[in-house]
């Protein structure tokens, strides 16, 4: 016994009702494996063409500019890097940094506004973020407490109009 799946069912059922020549279970499964065959085909064709681009482009460097940007590659929003680069201030102690991340951008209303802080380590792994509320956040400042680590740490920042922005201090 043959069992179809669902997406299988719909398609009989559409080509019964829109093809009347198709009346004979043999005729619909041929049209059937010459779609499976197509889609397969498709997804191959697509898995070969786009997997060399992704491995291109999975470099932080090539990255900045488009996906995020930087005070040296602002990408389309080069008049937008003194209000939406993240600046970072790190206060040393004896087992870690204190960091405070600052964005000189207004934070009013919903229509433009930060949308949060999210601080990464040296491997650009997630450590914490910080999300904001406009009107009732002040300001785009956020304090995080980082224990037992060193190296660099970065900072991102991200509005809701000119994207998420990339800066880096050492710790
Ligand atoms: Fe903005």
């Amino acid at each position: 016994m043959n069992l179809i799946t669902w997406q299988e069912c719909d398609t009989r059922a559409i080509l019964i009702f829109l093809w009347p020549k198709f009346r004979r279970i043999s005729d619909m499964e041929a049209v059937m494996d010459r779609r499976k065959f197509i889609q397969f085909g498709l997804a191959g064709t697509t898995g070969t063409l786009v997997a060399p681009r992704v491995i291109l482009a999975n470099t932080p460097d090539q990255m900045a500019g488009g996906v995020y940007h930087t005070s040296e590659a602002p990408g389309r929003w080069n008049k937008k890097v003194s209000s939406h680069l993240p600046n970072i201030e790190v206060e040393k102690q004896a087992n870690g940094a204190k960091i405070q991340v600052f964005t000189r951008h207004e934070l009013d209303d919903y229509e433009h506004y930060i949308i949060k802080h999210v601080i990464l380590d040296s491997n650009y792994r997630f450590i914490d973020e910080r999300m904001f509320i406009p009107g009732k956040d002040k300001e785009p400042l956020s304090e995080f407490t980082l224990e037992g680590y060193s190296g660099p740490i970065y900072a991102l920042s991200a509005c809701n109009q000119h994207d998420t922005w990339l800066n880096m201090a050492e710790i």
